[in-house]
């Protein structure tokens, strides 16, 4: 029997390898190999109004990682858009976030992959979203800097996540909402976002990668930006840079565009806008709720 916390809603319906189950009757084997190796990927889609929230690009992005790893599975568009979409519908609230992981399944415990490799573990879960709270948007958040620990493939989304565990508890330790990786002196990401930078009104986030994980949230910025004139580039960005930006805000599914104006427990920005959120977040914010607003299945 799993102990589960009290806080968790064991009744909520989970997916498991083709089957729809209260929590509490899903069961996983130790010897998985995302247990043991973290040899596995993931996935983590908004749902807004019972509407996944660009599901395609997800969907994307996922079998990027599969590939990365050497994982070929059949699993299609329409396997990921029915679970997703029966997950929401089996679980309360309009507004939730799915998280999918696939790993390599269970086998005997060997580094190298398995020879009936094709046996994978999926495994899907919904959970409420919580959207960022009338505070965080009008007075932004806090972030520290961390030294960036992780591997050298940060672009594929690794269920392999200790370094940004200890990154992001080190954040919550000193009451900041996100830590800020640095490698080489240069900003790479959030421990689970996507960092951005505003100076002169012009737009940075540092180039695509291995450093870095590619955001769904990034081709949707990419795009408002296109849509509002505002000069979208990739590029190395310092710490110094950043600690001078004009803006800075970060980018994620959970925590959708959220201003950062405290960083290390200094003020960022410039005296204008009395290091509230700028002008540039706002307009993209602005943007993003318009989609938000709009959603339809972007299938
Ligand atoms: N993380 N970079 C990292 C390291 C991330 O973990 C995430 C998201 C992002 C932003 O990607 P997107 O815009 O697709 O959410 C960037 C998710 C939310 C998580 O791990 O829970």
């Amino acid at each position: 029997m799993i102990a589960y916390p009290n806080d968790l809603d064991t009744s909520s319906i989970v997916y498991l390898n083709g089957e729809f189950v209260p929590l509490i009757h899903a069961y996983i084997s130790p010897l998985d190999r995302g247990f043991l190796f973290s040899d596995g990927v993931y996935e983590v889609v908004p749902v807004y109004n019972g509407s996944a929230f660009f599901l395609k690009m997800h969907f994307n992005r996922l079998k990027r990682s599969l590939s990365s790893i050497q994982l070929e599975i059949d699993f299609d568009i329409h396997n990921f858009h029915n679970i997703v979409n029966q997950l929401v519908s089996k679980n309360v609230g309009e507004n939730q976030i799915i998280y999918l992981q696939i790993t390599r399944g269970v086998a005997k415990r060997n580094h190298a992959f398995p020879d009936n490799s094709s046996n994978p573990t999926i495994f899907a879960m919904s959970n409420s979203l919580v959207r960022p709270t009338s505070d965080e948007r009008d007075n932004g958040v806090a972030a520290i800097t961390s030294d960036d620990l992780r591997w050298n493939r940060c672009e594929i989304k690794s269920i392999s996540l200790l370094a940004n565990v200890l990154a992001r508890q080190k954040a919550i330790t000193k009451k900041a909402t996100e830590a800020i990786l640095i490698k080489d002196k240069k900003l790479q990401e959030g421990a689970a976002s996507n960092i951005w930078i505003v100076k002169n009104s012009n737009v940075y986030i540092p180039p695509t990668g291995s450093n870095i994980l590619e955001g769904i949230r990034v081709g949707i910025i990419e795009a408002i930006c296109d849509k509002l004139k505002i000069i979208f580039t990739r590029k190395n960005i310092s710490y110094n840079e950043l600690m001078k930006a004009d803006e800075v805000f970060l980018t994620s599914a959970t925590k959708e565009i959220l201003a950062i104006t405290m960083i290390d427990d200094k003020k960022i920005g410039n005296a204008n806008h009395n290091n509230k959120p700028g002008p540039i977040f706002k307009k993209i914010r602005f943007e993003y709720d318009e989609l938000i607003s709009e959603i339809t299945n972007n299938i």
